[in-house]
């Protein structure tokens, strides 16, 4: 099992070692209940750099639901075990006051991108994600930085305040891993009761389908109805977004080179997110 530090100066110390050693150091930043994308992203930094800084904090700052942050999956000694035949080099689960101390009192804020989709269903929680990976970039000074295309708009997100700050890092999108019934993995995934865990396909279906008749011409607005009815009757209870936006996150009708296709669903209580490429 790989190293777990507790604290910035602990971190630093051995940052500053593969430095001086003229190593690269990728980072990939997590809150835990690690899954096989969690696993993806460290292994694509693994082949990239010559040392790996996984992380592991659950941030308060960005859950705008205190039952949400309650129920968040804390599963610290199973990660380590799991990051095992990953090879990374450090775990950083940084204590609380490591990155929020007394009197803490900024906030990093990229507006635009934070307005649309998960952004307008969770009021500051780009916010709370900006701030805790400017700072978890910062505390590892890592040269890269690997992120999953799961969360589409927070990879973006991430790559404007990173820009934005000059913070010199390259941000690495890396494909989301499905379930083998389609279902992309999510910590979510885990409180999902079995009985709705049947059901959760059908978005990633419903999804693939529209990208279908999308690629043969269709506009959005000839299949939403039609998509967001199949979704509500295969047991979902309520749909947050479905959406087809450019790469750069404009709403789109029909599709264009780089189009995505975005959906947020709420299935027996638990938020699920998705998005393709159309
Ligand atoms: P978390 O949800 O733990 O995700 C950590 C990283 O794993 C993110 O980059 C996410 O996009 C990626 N990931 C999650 N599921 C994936 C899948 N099925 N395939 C590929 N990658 C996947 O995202 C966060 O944590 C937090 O917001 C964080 C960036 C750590 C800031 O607190």
């Amino acid at each position: 099992i790989a190293p777990i530090e507790r604290t910035v100066a602990g971190l630093r110390a051995q940052t500053s070692a593969w430095r001086k050693a003229g190593e690269t150091i990728g980072v990939v930043p997590t809150m835990g209940a690690l899954h096989q994308g969690h696993l993806s992203l460290a292994r694509a930094a693994r082949a990239a750099c010559d040392r790996v800084i996984v992380t592991i904090f659950v941030n308060p700052k960005q859950f705008n639901n205190p039952d949400d942050l309650k129920n968040y999956p804390r599963t610290e000694h199973d990660d380590a075990k799991k990051l095992e035949s990953t090879g990374v080099d450090l775990i950083y689960v940084p204590d609380p006051d490591q990155i929020y101390p007394d009197g803490f009192a900024t906030n990093v804020s990229v507006s635009g991108l934070t307005d649309m989709l998960c952004g307008a269903h969770r009021p500051g929680h780009f916010d709370g994600v900006a701030t805790v990976v400017a700072k978890l970039f910062l505390q590892t000074s890592a040269d890269q930085a690997f992120f999953g295309e799961k969360d589409y708009q927070q990879l973006q997100i991430v790559r404007r305040m990173a820009d934005d700050l000059n913070i010199s890092i390259d941000v690495i999108g890396c494909p989301t891993i499905r379930e083998e019934d389609g279902l992309a993995m999510s910590s979510r995934n885990l409180l999902i009761s079995d009985r709705a865990r049947t059901k959760a396909p059908i978005l990633p279906d419903v999804m693939h389908d529209v990208r279908t008749a999308l690629l043969d011409g269709a506009a959005m607005s000839d299949v939403i109805e039609d998509a967001k009815t199949r979704i509500l009757n295969g047991g979902y209870n309520e749909i947050d977004y479905f959406e087809l936006r450019s790469a750069d996150l404009q709403l789109l009708n029909k599709t264009e080179p780089n189009a995505r296709l975005f959906a947020a669903a709420w299935l027996a209580g638990v938020r699920l997110i998705d998005n393709i490429a159309v």
